[in-house]
């Protein structure tokens, strides 16, 4: 049969999916574990588990470092590691993947390199009201230092950029644009490419937070030309504390490291230090081994299914999701753009988020509350908090109904 958008989400097999990920059999107060806190962390299918596994019963050494067997053997599967994150993004060169622990690393890595370089005393920089507190503390943070402004792009009732406000907020003082492809608390798919356009037509480079984009849609950085792109290994099936920056090799040469120490050197003397290239010159010390061959093999497993099965199952989950959840009275969804992904957060009349999700928990079901760090987000709708599920291509409608049950539940206890 030919794979078409149309019988795509039929071609995908949700339980024999189900049955890589040892944890989803899981029970919690003796009911099945129904995770949707994907957003948070992803759970990890078996073969990343052999991976690490495997790594420290017979790899384990320190890279770059040895010409003894194990050594050579570590160091070529963690730069085996980065050539398919380099395939997977199609970023031109290996040299403009960087590891790093995770996205906010990599945004604080731009900020203090390029951006201590770069921003200027009464210069701007532009973020969104929707972004997560890692893609708004390094910025004001540097703001600070510099004596420069940090410039902030409304949302509308829905959750989705203004872009008409944010072409009345560039200006010959703004310098540095960063921007997060899709909202972790309201599920908002930005349209990054038009927003990286509009930067680059003003000559300003611009980061994209791609933490909750990564592993669902398709990411290809030579495509969006962004200059900068962010992710998280974990939330993409890979291990916690590994991470990527990418960055166009261009701008990454002019970049001063982030960091010192060993790795990220050519020649070190009292009087002089000499910097290693790319990308290692932003790799100093020893970096999370086991989690860059980890990822590497999240990559692989998450290709072997492919990203538009994934998203066209995704969507179909949010959409029998939000229709039911919409239904329920007093129950109110916060973020309804056009274009959304993977996130569904709401709030209850009489009931806060926490106490949702306390009793969502008894019911084995695991879903984030709080304000997601993004108290701007909650700001703008005037809420504290909100109950946030999220969705994997490992989760089944059936699952979306025992949600929705909880949730009367919830309700029944507070009349
Ligand atoms: N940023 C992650 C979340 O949205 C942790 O839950």
């Amino acid at each position: 049969m030919t794979t078409t958008k149309e019988n795509i989400v039929s071609v995908f097999n949700v339980e024999e999916v189900r049955k890589d990920f040892p944890i989803l059999s899981k029970k919690v107060y003796g009911k099945p574990l129904v995770y949707l806190d994907n957003a948070a962390t992803s759970q990890k299918p078996q073969s990343v588990i052999d991976t690490i596994d495997r790594y420290y019963t017979e790899l384990n050494s320190n890279i770059h470092r040895g010409v003894h067997f194990l050594s050579q053997a570590a160091t070529n599967e963690y730069e085996n590691s980065r050539v398919k994150i380099k395939n997977f993004i199609n970023a031109v060169s290996h040299k403009e993947i960087i590891f790093v622990r995770g996205a906010t690393e990599g945004v604080n890595l731009v900020a203090n390199s390029y951006g201590r370089k770069n921003i200027k005393e009464g210069d701007e920089i532009i973020i969104s009201t929707m972004e997560h507190h890692s893609n708004i503390v390094p910025w004001q943070m540097l703001c600070e230092e510099k004596n420069a402004k940090l410039r902030v792009i409304p949302i509308n009732d829905d959750g989705e950029i203004i872009i008409d406000e944010f072409k009345k907020l560039i200006n010959e003082k703004t310098k540095f644009i960063s921007v997060v492809h899709i909202s972790n608390s309201l599920g908002t798919v930005n349209p990054v490419k038009e927003i990286i356009e509009i930067a680059h037509s003003h000559n300003i480079p611009i980061l994209i937070d791609g933490a909750q984009a990564i592993h669902h849609v398709k990411v290809d950085v030579q495509e969006l030309d962004c200059d900068f792109y962010v992710f998280s290994g974990h939330k993409i099936y890979g291990p916690t504390g590994i991470g990527v920056l990418y960055g166009k090799e261009k701008l990454l040469e002019e970049m001063p490291p982030f960091m010192g120490g060993g790795d990220m050197i050519a020649s070190v003397t009292f009087e002089k230090t000499t910097y290693n290239e790319l990308p290692y010159k932003f790799e100093a010390g020893t970096p999370n081994i086991e989690g860059t061959i980890g990822l590497g093999a999240a990559i692989d497993y998450f290709s072997s299914i492919g990203i538009d099965k994934i998203s066209a199952y995704e969507k179909e989950l949010l959409v029998y999701a939000t229709e039911k959840l919409k239904t329920i009275n007093g129950l109110t969804i916060i973020g309804n753009a056009k274009n959304k992904s993977g996130v569904l957060s709401f709030v209850l009349d009489g009931v806060h988020p926490h106490d949702i999700g306390t009793i969502l928990d008894y019911e084995g079901v695991a879903v984030r509350t709080g304000h997601h760090c993004t108290q701007p987000v909650m700001k703008r709708y005037n809420i504290p908090a909100t109950a946030r599920a999220s969705f994997a291509f490992y989760n089944t409608k059936e699952e979306i109904d025992i949600l929705e049950k909880a949730i009367y539940k919830v309700i029944e206890v507070f009349k």
